[in-house]
């Protein structure tokens, strides 16, 4: 592996996402030992005038309990106040992590600098150019430089394709991470493994056997402390077309097989009390529900509907991957109306697989119930950590992994599957359904799931 000296920059280091993200992250990596205190400084950036320590107390909290090496970690890290336009502050940054790397690089060692940018996304051109401009790595030793940008990427279409266009200008796609922390969540990333390395699932994933899928995000919370940015945004932007879509295909091929959304095949909803927010227009269209039924135009998934489904203020927090299978042909049992089969992945809370089967039920008489084969994580793997999403990807990043990233033609294909639908929102045409914060939602998402197909099993 490579060595020598790593500098982490964080940039919007006073902000939120940094706070309750990407400094507990970078801890509980270098509490597992992957980050050596004799290679790696952090740096934080951003344009409140605070000091080091100022910083370090603001962090604190977020760490973890133990003390001492709290404090230890937090001796890494440096801060640097400057504007996120201005070559002075980037040129002063540029100095720090140089004199860091003189004092820490023995000869044989290269320099690596990792940018990770937690900030608004309109700021990153310009963040971008002052890095390309005052703070690339330069050394003769080697190394790198690599830049962590999140979603969202753009608006639309044409604002991410424009996005796209200034960073590619700057760096190579090879320097970009695009970070979807779906996609570092533990059971996403088991979904390769589970579709290729597994007898039973490699005859049955396709149209003969499965009808239908749902990859669905709910949340028992509204949009409180953040109405103003997701306003901008709303739930599709938010969390459908870049969480939920990545889980549905982690290969790029797919999403562009995939057809135009019909009109009759989504529901939009507002959660009553939404507009209450003082940072939310009245009269705001935003929807914080959606349900959109997507078809892939090819051989294996021709005809198999796949439902997204995401909100917030619903009646429980989760997300899951649902596949229906089709009902055993001939139903010698009649049982079929007990419900289908079904293999669901639980993505959070308490990961788990399980699937629901039919069995006989125990006992003298001769009847069908329907049961589980259950593989819950907390008591097969009883002690065994799940890394939290961020920390993975955060290495990836340092290891230069880009498989867990969101690639520049994925994003493109990603935003013209909802572009059309997302302007028509916004001009108004589209209404959202009210829906009772507490609820499963607007009752017509229930009726356009049966409508696909969709056969809702007792007690679900
Ligand atoms: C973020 C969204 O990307 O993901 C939030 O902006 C959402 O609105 C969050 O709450 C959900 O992440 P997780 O990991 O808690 O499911």
């Amino acid at each position: 592996s490579e060595s020598g000296c790593l500098s982490i920059i964080v940039l919007g280091a006073s902000g939120d996402l940094a706070k309750k993200k990407t400094f507990p992250a970078l801890y509980h990596l270098y509490r597992q030992g992957f980050l050596d205190s004799n290679e790696v400084h952090i740096f934080g950036y951003a344009r409140t005038k605070i000091s080091d320590d100022d910083l370090r107390d603001r962090i604190r909290g977020y760490l973890g309990k133990d003390a001492e090496h709290v404090s230890k970690f937090l001796q890494l890290i440096k801060y640097v106040s400057g504007s996120y336009d201005s070559e002075d502050g980037f040129q002063l940054l540029d100095k720090e992590i140089s004199q860091h790397e003189e004092s820490k690089n023995s000869a044989e060692g290269s320099s690596r600098r990792l940018f990770y940018l937690a900030l608004p996304p309109s700021v990153y051109p310009p963040v971008c150019r002052m890095i390309k401009k005052c703070c690339m790595n330069n050394s003769d030793l080697g190394g790198w430089t690599r830049i962590v940008i999140e979603k969202p990427f753009g608006k639309d279409l044409e604002s991410a394709e424009n996005l796209s266009a200034q960073i590619g200008e700057l760096f190579e796609e090879a320097q970009l991470y695009r970070i979807d922390h779906y996609l570092g969540k533990e059971l996403v990333q088991n979904l390769l493994v589970l579709r290729f390395a597994n007898r039973f699932f490699l005859p049955l994933w396709n149209r003969d056997n499965i009808a239908n899928v749902q990859i669905v995000f709910r949340e028992d919370f509204g949009t409180e402390g953040r109405g103003g940015y997701f306003d901008e945004y709303g739930i599709i932007r938010d969390i459908i077309q870049n969480h939920l879509l990545q889980v549905l295909c982690l290969k790029v091929k797919v999403l562009q097989s995939v057809l135009p959304i019909q009109d009759n095949e989504f529901v939009l909803g507002q959660y009553e009390g939404y507009r209450d927010d003082p940072t939310v227009p009245d009269q705001s269209n935003t929807p914080t529900f959606a349900t959109v039924v997507l078809r892939i135009h090819n051989e294996r998934w021709e005809g198999v509907p796949f439902i997204l489904k995401a909100g917030k203020a619903l009646n429980s927090r989760k997300a899951e991957i649902r596949v229906q299978f089709k009902d055993v042909p001939g139903d010698i049992f009649k049982c079929q109306k007990q419900g289908r089969n079904e293999f669901v992945i639980r993505l959070q809370p308490l990961e788990a697989m399980y699937m629901k089967l039919t069995v006989k039920q125990p006992g003298l008489e001769m009847s069908t119930v329907q049961s589980e084969l259950d593989l819950s994580y907390m008591q097969r793997y009883q002690g065994v950590p799940i890394p939290e999403a961020y920390e993975r990807l955060i290495l990836d990043t340092i290891r230069g992994d880009q498989q867990h990233f969101v690639r520049r033609d994925e994003l493109k294909a990603a935003w013209e599957i909802f572009t059309p639908l997302l302007h028509r929102i916004d001009n108004g045409e589209m209404k959202p359904k009210e829906y009772q914060p507490g609820s499963r939602g607007p009752v017509e998402a229930d009726e356009l799931l049966a409508k696909v197909g969709y056969v809702q099993t007792h007690g679900y």
